[in-house]
């Protein structure tokens, strides 16, 4: 029975969800990209949803449906300020953390609320501007029609609602090892990570 939990923390687009998936990979662990839970309880108050009630019943089918959308990014951002909708989620993600075989979840608190004992934890992080470079491709590259401006307009205010919250904002935990990932590839990044989390076991 092996129980390891990695927690994975840092600003919008730092490459937290292609290192977590190719660290879980790694190590046969489990995964749990916890973004999108407030995605989805974003997408459910775009949709006319008070926000607390969608929190407290939501199902794992409310995590599939394309909820990389600009929109709702913002809306997830607005719904995580609210302190019962965090209480709300934070049971669901302490389970997925210490299941057996070993966790990896990325957020933006796992390693200051959700997780503070996690055997590894990393701050993943860039610049804005390389991280909004990385967003714009992605969201063109599926097709959405934004510009680099707006990508990183809405980049830095996300990233200034989810750091000044009162309610577990986003921040490095103390013991959290930062990588920031604005001059790496994703090889360079994902080995890198993997390095850090084979010296905590
Ligand atoms: O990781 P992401 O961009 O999919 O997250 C969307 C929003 O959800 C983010 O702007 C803030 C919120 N979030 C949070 O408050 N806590 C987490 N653990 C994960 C996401």
């Amino acid at each position: 029975m092996t129980r390891f939990t990695v927690a994975i923390d840092g600003p919008a687009a730092a490459g937290k969800g292609t290192i977590s998936k190719a660290v879980a990979a790694h190590f046969g662990f489990a995964h749990l990209d916890t973004g999108l839970l407030y995605r989805a309880v974003g997408a459910k108050v775009l949709a006319g949803g008070d926000p607390v009630q969608a929190a407290k019943a939501l199902t794992p089918k409310d995590l599939e449906g394309d909820l990389r959308t600009p929109e709702v990014a913002q809306a997830a951002s607005r719904v995580a300020v609210l302190p019962d909708v965090r209480a709300a989620l934070v049971t669901f993600q302490r389970d997925f953390a210490v299941r057996d075989g070993g966790a990896v979840l990325d957020g933006r608190d796992i390693g200051t609320v959700i997780c503070p004992d996690a055997q590894a934890k990393l701050f993943v992080t860039a610049s804005a501007e390389v991280r909004a470079e990385r967003r714009y491709l992605e969201l063109a590259d599926k097709g959405l029609d934004v510009t680099r401006e707006d990508v990183l307009a809405d980049v830095i205010e996300r990233d200034k609602r989810d750091s000044d919250r009162a309610e577990a904002p986003l921040k490095p935990a103390d013991d959290a090892i930062t990588i920031d990932t604005s001059e790496m590839s994703i090889d360079q990044a994902v080995a890198k990570a993997v390095a850090v989390i084979e010296a905590c076991r």
